[in-house]
């Protein structure tokens, strides 16, 4: 990241998989946020075994004491990142107003400037590789994960909406630098993109049975979210944009992913920064190609 990707970042499910890959890039970064908050359900869980391994021997573990880090650039110029591991269970609705005054009284006056709503879910089961055949799905698991994966980051948006506005109005163009959600989605949850990806996949036979019905209704429900949150707060210099982290190695994306987080995460803060007005309310993969609906 060559580039302060921005002021202060928020995102959800930072204990594993690509919340904990982009807490560890923001916070290793030559230019890290100021402020950078990571959200889990047991954050000091998380702080004493994923976050802080002491010796730190390979690259991609975290070190709690490198995070609240002083970087030196050049000589004399020091950067200051402030880490935070917040508590959250993205569905504890009644538990977002505490949460919004953390996040408030840690970004300061200059209010939030990006908010990664990242924390999902995807049901499984051992007959197919990624969801639940449609002859044993329950009204209450495709609930569940509608509400994870849709209406908790509506949730959050909507508490979140002063701190954005905060950061929106020191004005500037519009992007992740200013004020910006990106809602990590998926091509799966495109009309269009995930027929060609089923069709190839029937095609290649490697992988069947790709489609999991819960996960990709409630992100083309993202999706949807996403444009149409743009279209309604576009105006006062928000942005709004769905990310599709590819097909990614994680205990969601299963180690036959095609690529690590790494690579996914590193791409998507490239990506992120060259988002301007014209991207507001679309689907954006990882790698900076605008997806069809
Ligand atoms: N991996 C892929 O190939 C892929 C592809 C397309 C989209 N995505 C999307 O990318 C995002 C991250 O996925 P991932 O691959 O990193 O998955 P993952 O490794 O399974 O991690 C999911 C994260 O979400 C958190 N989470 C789930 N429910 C939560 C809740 N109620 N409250 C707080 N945190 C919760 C988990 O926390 P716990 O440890 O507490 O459960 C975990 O930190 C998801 O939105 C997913 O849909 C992934």
């Amino acid at each position: 990241m060559a580039d302060m990707l921005a002021g202060s970042v928020l995102i959800t499910g930072c204990n594993r998989g690509l919340g904990l890959e982009m807490i560890r890039q923001l916070v290793t970064s030559s230019t890290p946020p100021r402020v950078v908050i990571g959200t889990c359900r047991k954050p000091d869980e998380a702080l004493q075994t994923t976050y802080c391994k002491e010796t730190a021997p390979d690259e991609t573990s975290l070190n709690l004491k490198r995070l609240a880090k002083v970087q030196q650039i050049g000589s004399q110029n020091q950067i200051y990142t402030e880490f935070l591991a917040l508590e959250s269970n993205v569905v504890d609705y009644k538990s977002l107003p505490g949460l919004v005054e953390e996040v408030g009284a840690a970004v300061g006056p200059q209010g939030l400037n990006l908010l990664i709503n990242n924390a999902g879910i995807m049901d499984k089961c051992s007959s197919q590789m990624f969801g639940i055949p449609l002859e044993h799905l329950e009204p209450h698991t495709f609930s569940n994960v509608m509400e994870t994966n849709t209406t908790a980051p509506l949730m959050l948006v909507k508490e979140m909406l002063p701190l954005l506005r905060k950061a929106a109005t020191v004005g500037g163009a519009i992007g992740v630098r200013r004020a910006a959600v990106v809602n990590i989605s998926s091509i799966m949850g495109s009309m269009v993109v995930s027929r060609i990806v089923r069709k190839a996949c029937d095609v290649s036979c490697t992988v069947r049975k790709v489609c999991d019905v819960n996960c990709t209704v409630s992100k083309a429900a993202l999706n949807m979210l996403t444009k149409i949150l743009a279209m309604n707060f576009g105006d006062e210099g928000l942005m709004f944009v769905a990310i599709h982290p590819g097909w990614v190695q994680t205990d969601m994306g299963t180690s036959s992913g095609m690529i690590t987080t790494q690579e996914s995460i590193s791409r998507i803060f490239k990506t992120l920064p060259t988002l301007m007005e014209k991207h507001n309310g679309l689907l954006v993969s990882y790698d900076g190609t605008v997806m069809p609906w």
